[in-house]
This record gives structure tokens, sequence and C-alpha cells, in this order.
């Protein structure tokens, strides 16, 4: 059913304050998922908020937490989020990474002991439209197989790059480093279909078409992928003391506990290494150029990396988002959540 971005977020952070949420935090949580639904990223929007619901009743997410933010360094911080909502964490660690970067021309500030952030691309957003490039990235739980192996190591770990052009233009560029999502493959068994054999692998790690065997996800690009894993996994958690790799918290196990998560953002103010005006206008000139390549049979047009969830960010915002009836009925109702992701096997039929 067809709804307006801001019905949406209306209706999740009352949801989420129902769970036990303070307002404000709900609030900002509410905002990291409509901007994930908004831009077409439906597994990190309006789905997840079940998901934090169940977590956060159950105290699995900390709501008063005690949020430690140190400065190691000019351009050097870690957040200690004790487990509090990641989209807040996360946020509040890029707003300070940002004022951070402005005095000292780069920041690099680790969030430790986080709940799940949901879609990067709306934290390194918050760098761009500050006139500065974003990085961010972070650990997930263990559902992908490393390059040659029969079972999981690392997670999905997503990493999202933006920075910003002349006026209001901005690259957000945000991607898991497995081939697909989990969602996906959830989407294929609900629907009877088949996968492509390069998605994922089956207890022996062969991949396979049929979702209902797979036990693990691939790494994108093979081995240069499962690197690009593993430097997430490195930077969000062990520079962090954090546990790394199969020893990350499953997003099911304990709905109990806090889930002891990292990341990482990086922020750089171009103003320290160019003319500020020359990298924005060079930016521009670049996401110009890309969209002006010459398409190949079967595409109508290049678009620069991230372009199609901008552009379905303006439609959202002017047309309203379609979202799952049930997604909607549950937002809609009194019940806070149904008891169905604890102790949830993440590979279960
Ligand atoms: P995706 O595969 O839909 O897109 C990846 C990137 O490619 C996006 O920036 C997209 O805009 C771009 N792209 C796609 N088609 C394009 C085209 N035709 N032209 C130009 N650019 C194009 O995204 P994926 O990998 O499924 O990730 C989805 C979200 O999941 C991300 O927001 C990510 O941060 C989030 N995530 C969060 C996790 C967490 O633990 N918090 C774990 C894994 C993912």
């Amino acid at each position: 059913m067809n709804i307006s971005i801001n019905e949406l977020k209306e209706l999740m952070a009352n949801k989420l304050t129902q769970a036990g949420l303070k307002r404000e935090d709900a609030g900002v949580v509410a905002d990291v998922l409509a901007h994930a639904d908004a831009r077409g990223i439906f597994s990190h929007g309006a789905m997840r908020t079940e998901y934090y619901a169940e977590r956060i009743a159950k105290g699995g997410i900390t709501v008063n937490p005690d949020v430690q933010f140190k400065q190691t360094g000019p351009g050097t911080a870690v957040l200690d989020a004790d487990n509090g909502v990641g989209h807040v964490a996360a946020k509040d660690a890029m707003t300070r990474a940002i004022e951070m970067a402005r005095e000292n021309g780069t920041a690099v500030v680790g969030i430790r002991r986080m709940s799940h952030s949901g879609a990067m691309s709306y934290f390194v957003q918050q760098a761009a439209e500050a006139g500065m490039i974003g990085i961010s990235m972070c650990q997930s739980d263990p559902m992908v197989v490393p390059f040659g192996g029969a079972e999981p190591y690392f997670g999905t770990n997503p990493i999202a790059f933006a920075a910003p052009g002349e006026g209001d233009d901005k690259i957000i560029f945000d991607m898991a480093t497995s081939i697909q999502a989990w969602g996906k493959i959830l989407h294929a068994r609900s629907k009877g279909e088949t996968i492509p054999d390069t998605w994922a692998v089956d207890k022996d790690g062969v991949p396979t078409t049929d979702p209902f065997k797979v036990t693990g996800l691939l790494p994108i690009a093979g081995p240069k992928g499962y690197g690009l894993m593993m430097m997430v996994d490195i930077l969000s958690g062990v520079l962090l003391g954090l546990p790394f790799g199969k020893h990350v918290s499953s997003m099911y196990h304990d709905m109990t506990a806090g889930r002891e998560l990292g990341q990482l953002h990086i922020v750089i103010d171009p103003g320290a290494f160019t003319s500020t005006d020359l990298f924005r206008a060079n930016i521009s000139g670049m996401m110009k150029e890309l969209n002006e390549v010459k398409p190949a049979p079967g595409f109508d047009q290049v678009l620069y990396p991230g372009q199609n969830t901008t552009l379905q960010e303006k439609e959202s915002l002017k047309n309203g988002v379609e979202i799952v009836d049930e997604i909607l009925d549950y937002l809609r109702s009194d019940v806070v959540h149904h008891n169905q992701y604890d102790h949830k096997d993440p590979f279960a039929k």
C-alpha cells in the first residue's frame, strides 16, 4: 500500500516508543528506516521495525544508555554506545566526526558496543550535507562463507561512501560486501523461485539455486570481496576491541542481550587537500560525465554509483512509497511485537 514518507515515519516512531524507546530516539530510528525505504532499500526500512521493537521490549537494546565519547587524539575518537539503539549512536558519532574534521581536516570515529544501525547511507549523507567526504562501515552477524569455505565466517559487512558536489549534488554509494542480502533469499523462498547459483552455497559449500538449501552467502567478486569484508571487520571490529568474524553476535540469538557491534566513520574535509570549490565542481563534473557515457545495449543511461537510490528517494518524497500491507497493518496495530525473532535460526525455513 502507498504511504507518505512522513506518515510512515510517524507510525514507526510510535511503535518504537510503544516498545520502550525514548520518543526522541524513536524519531531518529524512524528517520533512518524511512530514508532506506524512500531510497528503495526495503531490506533496511519499515520491515525491520518489529525486530527492533522486540529487541527493545526484551532489553537487548539499552533504552537509557550511558554513552561515553572519548576523543583519543586530534582526529580520533571512540563512542561507547552501551548497546543503545544503533541508529542514534551512529548519527551522534557522525555529527561529532564532522565537527572534528572541520577542525582537523580528517576524523576517524569508532562506535563500539552498539546495536544494528540499518543503512549506512544515512550516516555518510550527513557528511556530504556538511560538505565532507564520508565513509562508514560496520560489522554484521556471520552469514557469508570465506572464499573457498563451506561455513560462514564474516557478516555482510557493508561499506558506504558519500561526497558533495556543487549545490545539492552528492554521490551516495552504499553496499553490502555479500552478493545479495539475506532478504533476497527469503524473498525467493516466499515466491517459490530459484536463485542464481552465484548468490549462495549449501551446507557443503557448493553453490545452490535452491533458496531453502542456503546455509551461507557468497562474497562479492570472489576473493576480492572476501578481502573487502575482512577489511570492514578489522576496521569496525578488531580496531575497536570488539568480537570479530564468527564471534560477532547473531541478530536473533538472544534478544535480551546487547549486540556489542562496531561501526567506523571516516570523515575527510576536501578543503584539507585541495580547493573545496574545485573538489565540488569536479564531483559534479564526474556525475554529469558518467551520465553522458554511451549506454550499452539494454541500458537507457549510465547512472553514477548510487544514483538509482537518489532518484528513487526524490520520487518517494513526492509520491509516497509502497510498503507491504502486513507491515503497515502491524505498524497501525496495538501489538508491540509477535515474539517471532528470539532464538530464530537465521537460515531456518
Ligand atoms: P544494493 O545491492 O541494492 O546496491 C548497492 C549499491 O549499488 C547502492 O549504492 C546502489 O545505489 C548502487 N546501484 C545499484 N544499481 C545501480 C545502477 N544501476 N547504477 C548505479 N548504481 C547502482 O545494496 P545492498 O548491497 O543490498 O545493501 C543494501 C543496504 O543494506 C545498504 O544500505 C547497507 O548499508 C545495508 N546493510 C546493512 C547492514 C548492517 O548490518 N547494518 C548489513 C548489510 C547491509
